[in-house]
């Protein structure tokens, strides 16, 4: 949708431009949204219960295994994934919002995880305290466009380690329904995302840092789930 919007002249345009933000994540922005929606995170984003659970079980978490939740939010995905690794495993999530993480940390309360815990940080920054046998990137689209973000999640994972992104992305513009497909792609997120650059590829940065990505459309083009194994030959390979 960025290079269709560029490449036009007009009100419209310039209305579509305004509306589609396409420059690099922004972190205070991101915070202002999730500070106003982290109450009604759930309600708003019920429809994607059903995507969440796909992307965890692609993961296939595995009793005692350590698991990174970046972006976690209000941690939706807390429950599948400590349910799989057990009592003995451990689950952090590394979350930006601290209004997100008050609700993150209520669940955890509530179900009295004592293996779950939450680092609030930018994720291209944060102190993450172990080194994970798999990560969930689960609809954290501005993490997708920060190589700086993704840098730091595969430096604290173990060689080998499993990676399983997922989320929305622009259908095939030339589908028939390509248009009205991805209008309502557009309403669903533009509150989560503060921008939709690399929409139609989402995973087009974490393609450059391992070896074995494979990517599953779903959702007719609307979504995709990326899996990979962690092997990057380090900043050489990055650089080439
Ligand atoms: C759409 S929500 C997804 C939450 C959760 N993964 C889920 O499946 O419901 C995106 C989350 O990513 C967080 N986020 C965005 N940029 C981030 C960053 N640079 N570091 C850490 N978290 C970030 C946002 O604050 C927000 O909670």
């Amino acid at each position: 949708m960025d290079n269709m919007i560029a490449r036009r002249s007009g009100a419209a345009a310039e209305a579509a431009r305004r509306l589609v933000r396409a420059g690099a994540p922004d972190r205070e922005l991101a915070l202002r949204r999730y500070g106003a929606l982290a109450e009604k995170y759930h309600q708003r984003t019920a429809t994607g219960d059903h995507f969440r659970r796909q992307v965890v079980a692609r993961l296939a978490p595995l009793p005692g295994e350590v698991i990174l939740d970046v972006g976690c939010g209000t941690g939706l995905n807390f429950k599948a994934i400590r349910d799989a690794v057990g009592p003995g495993g451990r689950l952090i999530g590394v979350e930006l919002s601290p209004r997100m993480l008050d609700v993150a940390r209520a669940r955890i309360e509530r179900h009295g995880w004592a293996n779950v815990e939450v680092v609030q940080a930018d994720v291209a920054e944060a102190d993450i305290p172990a080194t994970a046998d798999a990560t969930l990137l689960c609809a954290v689209h501005d993490v997708m466009r920060s190589p700086s973000a993704l840098a730091n999640v595969l430096d604290h994972l173990r060689d080998g380690a499993r990676i399983v992104a997922g989320g929305p992305k622009w259908a095939r513009w030339t589908r028939s329904d390509g248009l009205s497909s991805n209008f309502a792609t557009w309403r669903m997120n533009r509150e989560c995302v503060t921008t939709f650059e690399g929409f139609r590829r989402p995973w087009s940065h974490l393609e450059h840092l391992v070896e074995d990505l494979v990517v599953d459309e779903v959702f007719g083009g609307g979504g995709y789930i990326a899996c990979a194994s962690s092997r990057w030959s380090g900043p050489a390979a990055a650089a080439a």
